[in-house]
This record gives C-alpha cells, sequence and structure tokens, in this order.
C-alpha cells in the first residue's frame, strides 16, 4: 500500500454536500431497465449483450461528463478524470466500483449500485474541483457472477494477474469461446495480461454493495463496515453415464448420471445442512444431456458452491465432497470430473479503511455496524494486491440474487455519501498512513 502521504488538500465540502441524489436515483433506475425479463427480474449476465449495452451507456454517461472511460483487455470498464490537458490523469489510484452484471433473474442493485455510486462520488469530486492526493478511478470489473461465462470475478481476477490459471480459451456452458464477446465489450484475449496491476499502483479498493442479507435491516443499521469476506470454492462437476432408451433398458444395466447427480446434489446440500463441514453448500445450477423425458441422461453438469469463513474448513468440506462424489461413482459406474471454477480464500479488509468507513458515516450521523460479508466480492480477489474496504447498506426482507432485491432509496443515498465521505476523508492531508 502506498502510505497517505503528502495529501495536498481538498476542498472539504459543506456539512450537507452530497451526491446527487436525482442523478443517481434515476441511474439506477435506468441501469435497472437494462436486460429486464419477463418476470420482471434482471437477466444482464457479463458479456451478454444486455451488458455490453450497459457498459457503453455508462462509458457514454462518463464521456458526457467530461470525464475518460476506456476499456482494459479482460473488459473492465475504467473510467478517470482526465488532466487539464485532455489526458487521462495518471497517479497512485484510489479505486471505487463494483460490477454491472448480473446473475439470471436478479435485481436491479447488487453490482450496478456500487458502480453507479462510484461514478456519482467521481462526478461530485470533479465538479466541486475537489483534489486528492491520489487519483479516484472508478471500475465496472466485466463478469463478477459468472452467469454466461463461467468464471465468476474474472475482471478483478484480470486485474490482479489470476487469470494466468485459467484455460487459454475460455467458453461458456454451452462450450462457446469468450473471444468475440470479450472483443465485443472491448477487451482482448489475447492480451490479459496488459490488465494485470502492479499493487503499487493501488492506494486501496472500495465497494459500496447491497448487504445482500437480513443483519443490518433487522438491526436497524443504515450502513454496515465489513471486516471480513467468505472463502467460496465453487466446483464444475460432470457425471457421466450412458445414455439409453427409458423404456427398454433394464434397471441393473444401466449408468444413469441423472440419478447419480441427485445423489451428488444432495451430498453438497449434506455437507453443510447435517454434516456442518461449511457455513453453506449450495447446487444452483444443473445440465442435463440430452435431457430428453424417455431417454436415460448420458451426462449432468452441476455446479457445487461451498462457502466459509475459514479456508481449512472449505478445503476439508471439498475434499468431503469428493469423497462422496468417489463412492458415488463406485456404486452407480458413472464416473465423474470434477474441476474447480473458483477458489478465492476468505479476506479481513483493511482496518485503515473500516476506520475511514466509519469515520464517514459517523460524519453524517448514521448508524453503522460491522458485520462479515457472506456473499463474493470483486474485492476479496483485489485484496490479493491492494487494501480494500466494503460498505454496505441494508436490503429489504434480506433478498438478493432475485428480482424483488431492494434498498430504500434513502438508504442507497447514504451508502453513497459514505462513499464520498470515506474518499474525502482518505484525501484529507493529516491522513498520513498512522493512527489517528
Ligand atoms: C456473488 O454474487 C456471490 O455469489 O456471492
Ligand atoms: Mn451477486
Ligand atoms: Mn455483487
Amino acid at each position: 500500500m502506498i502510505p497517505l502521504r503528502g495529501a495536498t488538500g481538498v476542498r472539504r465540502l459543506g456539512g450537507g454536500t452530497g451526491v446527487d441524489a436525482d442523478r443517481l436515483l434515476s441511474r439506477i433506475r435506468d441501469y435497472g431497465a437494462m436486460g429486464r425479463d419477463e418476470t420482471g427480474g434482471v437477466t444482464r449476465p457479463g458479456f451478454s449483450e444486455a451488458d455490453r449495452i450497459a457498459r457503453s451507456r455508462l462509458a457514454r454517461e462518463a464521456r458526457e461528463a467530461g470525464l475518460d472511460a476506456s476499456v482494459d483487455a479482460a473488459g473492465n470498464l475504467l473510467i478517470r478524470r482526465r488532466t487539464s490537458d485532455g489526458e487521462p490523469a495518471r497517479g497512485p489510484v484510489l479505486l471505487l466500483g463494483s460490477h454491472l452484471d448480473t446473475v439470471v433473474n436478479g435485481g436491479t442493485l447488487d453490482g450496478a449500485y456500487g458502480v453507479l455510486a462510484a461514478l456519482e462520488v467521481l462526478q461530485v469530486l470533479t465538479e466541486t474541483g475537489t483534489d486528492t492526493p491520489f487519483e479516484v478511478v472508478v471500475v465496472a470489473f466485466a463478469n463478477e457472477e459468472g452467469a454466461l461465462y463461467p468464471q465468476p470475478f474474472w475482471g478483478s481476477m484480470a486485474l490482479t494477474g489470476r487469470l494466468a490459471e485459467l484455460p487459454a480459451e475460455p467458453v461458456d456452458h454451452q462450450g462457446r469461446s469468450l473471444r468475440e464477446p470479450l472483443a465485443l465489450a472491448g477487451g482482448d484475449l489475447s492480451a490479459l495480461g496488459s490488465a494485470v496491476w502492479s499493487p503499487d499502483s493501488l492506494v486501496g479498493y472500495l465497494e459500496l454493495h447491497i448487504e445482500q442479507g437480513p443483519v443490518l435491516e433487522s438491526g436497524g443499521q443504515t450502513i454496515g463496515v465489513v471486516d471480513a469476506i467468505t472463502g467460496r470454492t465453487v466446483l464444475d462437476v460432470e457425471m457421466r453415464g450412458e445414455a439409453g432408451h427409458a423404456g427398454t433398458t433394464p434397471m441393473p444395466l444401466r449408468r444413469d448420471a441423472m440419478s447419480a447427480a441427485a445423489r451428488a446434489v444432495v451430498a453438497t446440500e449434506e455437507l453443510a445442512r447435517e454434516r456442518e463441514l461449511c457455513r453453506v453448500a449450495t447446487v444452483g445450477r444443473l445440465e442435463a444431456h440430452p435431457n430428453s423425458p424417455n431417454t436415460i441422461a448420458e451426462t449432468v453438469r452441476f455446479t457445487a458452491d461451498l462457502r466459509d469463513s475459514d479456508p481449512t474448513r472449505l478445503r476439508e468440506a471439498e475434499t468431503a465432497l469428493r469423497r462422496e462424489l468417489d463412492g458415488i461413482t463406485a456404486e452407480t459406474g458413472v464416473r465423474a470430473e470434477v474441476r474447480p471454477a473458483v477458489r478465492v480464500e476468505p479476506v479481513s479488509t483493511d482496518p485503515g479503511l473500516r476506520e475511514a468507513i466509519s469515520a464517514g458515516a459517523d460524519e453524517l450521523g448514521l448508524p453503522w455496524t460491522v458485520l462479515p460479508s457472506g456473499a463474493g466480492h470483486d474485492a476479496q480477489v483485489v485484496a490479493d494486491i491492494a487494501p480494500v474496504g466494503m460498505v454496505f447498506v441494508p436490503s429489504t426482507g434480506g433478498l438478493s440474487h432475485v428480482p424483488t432485491e431492494h434498498t430504500d432509496p434513502q438508504d442507497l443515498l447514504a451508502g453513497a455519501d459514505v462513499l464520498l465521505r470515506t474518499a474525502l476523508w482518505l484525501a484529507e492531508p493529516d491522513r498520513t498512513g498512522e493512527e489517528r
């Protein structure tokens, strides 16, 4: 981390000044219409057409606001101020952002809120002529959810140099290469190395997000200061049996990938529910081939998403699942192939950034509390190379990844104001990187 020394000072915003409420709330509404599906949810998977529309719109709005917008090789959209000679500014960066892509049939706030609030903060800093000792850059990370191209945290993994661990030609669930959709988004699969940032270039990363759980709402708090983000392992499992006629193949002669997968799905849930080896375990996606009512399934692919804040428990849960799969394979003759799609360690947020966030909330008189995140975030990947901080606002009913995802507009504004205050607090001349 670059210590926050040598600050040039900021022009302090007056007590009540904050983000532009109408601009932020109307943007949140507008982006919620991009990828709107027939159930009223938002389906805007990373690198889909709807995602492209949202990203181009954001780049255009940033340029209209006099900012510089560019896309790196991984498809991350980066927005920064221009210097007086019209060039994008370059300096140690305080990165603010989140992601614009969504899950299938998700809501309007997961990700987009953090990106749009970050842009709002950058616009306010620019409009008020506020100087900061670091460059404030907004990022819309590409493909955080991995809904279509099954590499969640794609953009943040690119930024931190972790995409090198992946196959050279990533494909979607139907085997279609990412190369062209990435190029359409402005990226370049052959140049991913150029998207890597060095740790020296970053002062820190701040991500504002809806909580996606019930803690803030039930405790009557407006702001959550995240202290840790859960660890997560996602396994891609393919069970391969033998297709056959559903009416003529006697039961003892079958190698049915569907029934073997069903056992594996139950075993996955039991890891958390019965055996308490990890906090939660979920099979959220499953695909059968040929998926025909009167044909025995030949292959079934599913994902097992395991989460815990203790990396040892997470590893043990994975080992236990692999053992269960071995047992199912031995009993059924259906083969199982397991490929780790995601392995992100639990991380702690940076104490200095936590202090800055809580100071921001205090300045605004907002009730806040410290809590962990059970959801995954780009912040935990960026933590590989930089101090990270996360701000949460309440989620109505604790719901997320569903069309009914909602947060009170006053809370959305409060979170954005805290993000602004946090950036300003970090920019003050006496922020020397030492304890206050
Ligand atoms: C990210 O959205 C996650 O699944 O936690
Ligand atoms: Mn999400
Ligand atoms: Mn998210």
